[in-house]
């Protein structure tokens, strides 16, 4: 594997799968494999569970990690070619990729949507540059468009706890203060496409996602309908992808918070969510404090979806 950015880079699903169980069996096997190699990990924005688990893949495999949050104690960075940079950005991505090039074998990059410009956002134009210019692996731990790794550990974690092999599952919009990327249900909805699963995105009209990430997915605009039978329900915000309300609220309809009474409608399905979640209003307090609820093994599999990559990663350095 060159790159891990989408779910076309990690091939055969159901090896992916074999080696993800594997790997959560004994996730030091492999510790001689990262020995005096260095991964380092750039956000662009916030994080909690992408920066301890990737971190904690890492040293599973032997690494060493270095961190740079790029908006605290960094340069400013400038990101798009040709600007005159008379403003308060002293340094230049093109600049600044290849020097962190120069310090490490691995590059996870986390860089969000910025919603000024769809199509600076869907042309993953900071990522892509990292591939361009780094002169090494780099991996997505959430771009502008998809969420990989969060999206693998959540397929490992439905194939854990599914008890039939085609699961229905649920993919809703749910509530939120305020405008929200499109990556994570995005690329849930890259991943559940992949798996063939029997798969059904819900949400108010005006938040169709993309139709390539919509993909063979059904799309369910009543609620309440989507939820009959589902054996998973995976709640999320998200921003309008559709022009002219790229990037925008364009409402706050409490009535699709994910409640008790909407998870009766279900085939006692699970809960999942990749966090963090605003309580009460993408989903009440009971329903995540269920024991349907799925965030917390969500989680904990992104240990293990990030040793799967890093490993692969590492086995195909020259
Ligand atoms: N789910 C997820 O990526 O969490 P963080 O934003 O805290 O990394």
């Amino acid at each position: 594997m060159k790159h891990f950015t989408n779910v076309r880079d990690i091939g055969d699903l159901h090896a992916a799968l074999q080696e993800a169980f594997d790997i959560k069996k004994d996730r030091f096997r492999y510790h001689e494999l990262g020995k005096n190699k260095t991964l380092m990990m750039v956000f662009f924005n916030s994080s909690l569970r992408t920066r301890l688990s990737t971190q904690k893949a890492a040293m599973n495999l032997g690494m060493n990690v270095i961190v740079l949050d790029v908006n605290q104690g960094a340069w400013k960075l400038e990101t798009e070619r040709g600007v005159v940079m008379d403003g308060d950005k002293s340094e230049h991505l093109l600049e600044a990729i290849p020097v962190m090039g120069c310090y490490c074998d691995l590059i996870g990059v986390r860089s969000f949507a910025s919603f000024e410009s769809r199509e600076y956002d869907y042309n993953e134009t900071v990522l892509s540059q990292f591939m361009k210019y780094s002169g090494r692996p780099v991996f997505s731990m959430e771009a502008a468009t998809r969420h990989p790794l969060q999206s693998f550990a959540d397929l490992i974690t439905i194939e854990e706890h599914k008890k039939t092999p085609r699961p229905k599952v649920v993919l809703t919009w749910a509530p939120h203060p305020k405008a929200l990327p499109q990556a994570v249900p995005n690329s849930f909805a890259e991943w559940m496409n992949a798996a063939d699963y029997d798969f059904v995105i819900t949400h108010p009209e005006g938040y169709e996602l993309a139709p390539e990430f919509v993909g063979n997915a059904r799309v369910e605009y009543d609620q309440r309908k989507a939820f009959e039978g589902a054996d998973f329900i995976y709640a999320k915000n998200w921003a309008a992808y559709a022009e002219p309300n790229y990037g925008k609220v364009i409402h706050r309809d409490r009535a699709w918070t994910v409640d008790a009474e909407k998870m009766a409608l279900t085939n006692d399905a699970y809960f999942m969510h990749c966090l963090p979640v605003r309580r009460n209003m993408i989903v009440t307090d009971e329903v995540i404090e269920s024991p349907r609820s799925l965030v917390i093994p969500e989680a904990a599999n992104r240990e293990i979806s990030a040793q799967v990559v890093i490993k692969r990663l590492l086995e195909s350095l020259p």
